[in-house]
């Protein structure tokens, strides 16, 4: 693949890796292939965001690195080893989608137990609990109960968990879902120290955003195939074509006949246009003298990127998210 740089020392290396579910009975079984011929390779040091609608196989992925689903076919190492070895897995840290707690203990207790797992003890298990909790702006809190904790609290300490035995790979999945805007703030501050400390971060997300600001490089899986890997930096930097809004008074209305717009709220005076006519749009509207109150893209660079990629007109007109 293009996007391979073969001289970096890999995290993860995977080679047509598949995973065929069956459920049901043997007689009338349902088969699913959640993920068909993977190949894939995850340099150290690095944020890897993998990203997928919906049932598009990110969490097969994940639980198939480490170590928790067994493939239908193919091969990888992690940490440059055998995933059932017991020593790479204790340089791996991870946070399900769903991860559940105790609610009965606090935060301090939770790392504790997770910490005596990894074998520490005495002071140098309070040492790495007073350390992990610093990194995940739990310090004040860490002494209420689980019970109490808004979900923010609950993801920081789940990361809190999978960083108390200090791991090369951190595997995340959707660790900002549900949060509110300051949680997922402070989970990306989190990340982003976690990689300036060289931690190797695997994170699963249908949140585009969050990719855009944390990952190095992403790989878009749709329908259990891969369907590209890119370095955020030329995904950015990519020309894809984005819609705009531009907000019009209403009563500007008569000035937009003829226009190239897709949409447009007569309510409001506001027309959608492709990207690619946005020059040329502006330029009639100002040659028509309509005021123009304001321009905004309807979606980022990386959510564009990604629709494109899955073909996903489809799924925009399924969702109405472009309809106004
Ligand atoms: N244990 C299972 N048994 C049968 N089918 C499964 C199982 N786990 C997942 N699947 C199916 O495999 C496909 C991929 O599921 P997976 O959970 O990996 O997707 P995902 O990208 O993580 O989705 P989401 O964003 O909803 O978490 C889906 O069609 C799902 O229904
Ligand atoms: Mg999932």
């Amino acid at each position: 693949m293009k996007t391979e740089q073969p001289d970096l020392p890999l995290a993860i290396r995977i080679r047509g890796l598949s995973k065929t579910y069956k459920t049901g009975f043997w007689f009338t079984p349902t088969v699913t292939q959640a993920l068909k011929n993977l190949h894939l390779d995850v340099y150290e040091n690095e944020a890897f965001g993998l990203m997928g609608l919906n049932g598009a196989g990110k969490t097969t992925v994940i639980k198939l690195i480490l170590g928790l689903l067994k493939p239908t076919a193919g091969e990888m190492s992690v940490l440059g080893g055998n995933i059932f070895n017991r020593s790479i897995r204790s340089h791996i840290g991870y946070l399900p989608e769903l991860p559940y707690f105790s609610k009965q203990h606090t935060g301090r207790e939770l790392l504790e137990y997770f910490g005596e797992l990894h074998g520490l003890r005495g002071k140098t298990l309070r040492h790495r609990v007073d350390e992990v909790l610093e990194m995940v702006r739990m310090a004040k809190t860490a002494g209420q109960r689980v019970s109490g904790y808004s979900k923010g609290m609950m993801q920081r300490i789940g990361i809190g968990q999978a960083l108390i035995g200090k791991p090369k790979l951190l595997v995340c999945d959707e660790p900002m879902s549900g949060l509110d805007p300051v949680g997922y703030k402070e989970m990306r501050d989190i990340f982003l120290d976690l990689k300036k400390g060289g931690t190797t971060l695997f994170l699963n997300t249908h949140i585009l955003d969050e990719v855009e600001r944390i990952c190095d490089r992403v790989g878009i899986l749709h329908e259990g195939v891969l369907k590209d890997v890119a370095p955020m930096k030329k995904i950015l930097e990519a020309s894809v074509p984005v819609d705009y809004w531009l907000d019009l008074d209403k009563s500007e209305a008569s000035k937009l006949s003829g226009l190239p717009f897709k949409a447009s709220v007569a309510g409001n005076g506001g027309i959608q246009i492709a990207g690619l006519v946005l020059t040329e749009t502006l330029a009639l509207l100002t040659s028509r003298k309509a005021k123009v109150n304001s321009v905004r893209p309807l979606s980022s660079i990386v959510e564009a990127y990604f629709l494109k990629t899955i073909g996903a007109q489809n799924y925009l007109m399924e969702s109405g998210r472009n309809e106004k």
